[in-house]
């Protein structure tokens, strides 16, 4: 929207004003770009499609912040850091445990990474500490929220075990039990598609923490909260939450066109970018199919395709199709995983890519500092209390 600017004359008389900052351009980055045209997500100049096919998440958030496919002792020194950073302060064990139970996982993941920062009082302003705390988090992030989908059920804790690969180990600390085969390529998978996304609200949020100088925890945690909310990460819970309420074919058709008719968004469609098929859903889609068939989920399936003929029936040509979110969560919940976790899971894997981002803009930090336009009055007198 051009906007005529009124007020005091000290910035240009017209400025663009995009809503939700639609447009703006925050930095330069080699990290990952975001096709919305063609529905490609690159990372470091690797299709992300390739990358879930053939690599690893140890692999990729290596490429994404050293910036380059690793060499073999490169991964392996890079994977015994990971693996030596997976346990828990039990005074942060302590703590996440006197949170209610019925807190979200969200809310005490913020918890966590603040008390992960009280036990390692670090800076980020330079790449090297940066990059130590980035690791840490990395890995740490992956127990803790294991950890919670332990305490939320009442479940003992699970020590984490260094032998195992980072999915493999998530997925044992949550269950106990090793995960089959397809269970940790999928989740390793899950791992690789979520681990970047171009300046996403919860990246934006993270940078802007960090170009403050403040510490590589403090600027995780924001992304966490960032990422929370229902427009970004947490649309994957509310997505699933429609969709196990639907109970056949005509209901599912039904729903969408109540929504339509009623102006509701749909969680798990429409991106702010991609105005053809989101790249990461059409992989996840495949593979529901294949994990929902093996839990015995297939009407859940069948459900969500009938959403998405629908959405994409009234929406797709205003380039509204399934995000990330739509199909991820029929995984999750065909692997067993409570709803709750499925946000938490999106900052398992983001963390990489907040991480490799404000390493990136450190050696040049500048703090984000825009401005919004003004467009109240400035001549006012103040009135005293009984005058008003
Ligand atoms: C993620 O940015 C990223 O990279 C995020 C992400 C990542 O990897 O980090 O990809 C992860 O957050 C995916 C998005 C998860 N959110 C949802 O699924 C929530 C539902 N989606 C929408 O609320 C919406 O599409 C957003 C939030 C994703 C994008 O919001 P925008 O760009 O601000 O778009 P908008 O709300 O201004 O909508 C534009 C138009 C509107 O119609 P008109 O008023 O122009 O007629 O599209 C319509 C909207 O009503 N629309 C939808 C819709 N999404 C957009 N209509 C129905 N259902 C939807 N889901």
């Amino acid at each position: 929207m051009a906007f005529k600017y009124g007020g005091k004359v000290d910035f240009p008389i017209t400025v663009t004003l995009g809503r939700g900052l639609e447009g703006a351009i925050t930095n330069e980055s080699s990290i990952g770009y975001v096709d919305g045209q063609e529905g490609k997500l690159v990372y470091r100049g690797y299709d992300v499609a390739d990358l879930a096919e053939h690599s690893s998440f140890e692999e990729t958030a290596y490429l994404l912040i050293f910036g380059k496919l690793p060499q073999k002792d490169e991964l392996d020194e890079f994977d015994r850091q990971l693996k030596e950073n997976r346990d828990i302060d039990p005074k942060i064990i302590d703590i996440l445990k006197k949170l209610p139970t019925t807190a979200h996982p969200m809310s005490k993941l913020e918890v966590a990474v603040s008390s992960l920062g009280c036990f390692d009082p670090i800076t980020i302003n330079n790449v090297e500490i940066g990059t130590q705390a980035g690791i840490k988090l990395i890995s740490k992030l992956a127990s803790v929220t294991a950890m919670l989908a332990r305490i939320r059920k009442n479940q003992d804790i699970i020590a984490p075990r260094k032998d195992l690969r980072h999915a493999e180990n998530f997925m044992y600390m949550i269950s106990g039990e090793i995960p089959d085969e397809l269970t940790t390529k999928v989740m390793d998978m899950a791992l690789i598609l979520h681990a970047d996304h171009g300046m996403n609200a919860s990246t934006f949020t993270s940078m802007v923490v960090a170009s403050t100088l403040s510490d590589m925890y403090s600027a995780i945690c924001a992304g966490i909260c960032s990422l929370k909310g229902p427009l970004h990460g947490g649309a994957n819970e509310f997505s699933l939450e429609n969709l196990i309420k639907l109970t056949s074919e005509t209901e599912a058709r039904k729903w969408v066109q109540d929504c339509i008719k009623n102006k509701v968004k749909i969680m798990g469609f429409g991106h702010r970018i991609y105005k053809v098929y989101d790249p990461r859903a059409r992989i996840f889609k495949r593979y529901a199919k294949e994990i929902c068939e093996q839990a015995g989920k297939s009407d859940l399936y069948k459900i969500a395709e009938v959403v998405e003929d629908e959405v994409v029936k009234a929406y797709g040509s205003k380039g509204i199709f399934p995000n990330v979110d739509f199909y991820s969560g029929l995984i999750y919940n065909s692997l067993g995983i409570d709803t709750s976790l499925f946000t938490p899971i999106f900052a398992v894997s983001r963390v990489a890519g907040w991480v490799a981002r404000i390493l990136e803009y450190l050696p040049n930090s500048r703090i984000f500092r825009p401005r919004a336009v003004y467009t109240g009055p400035t001549d006012l007198k103040y009135t005293p209390m009984e005058e008003r």
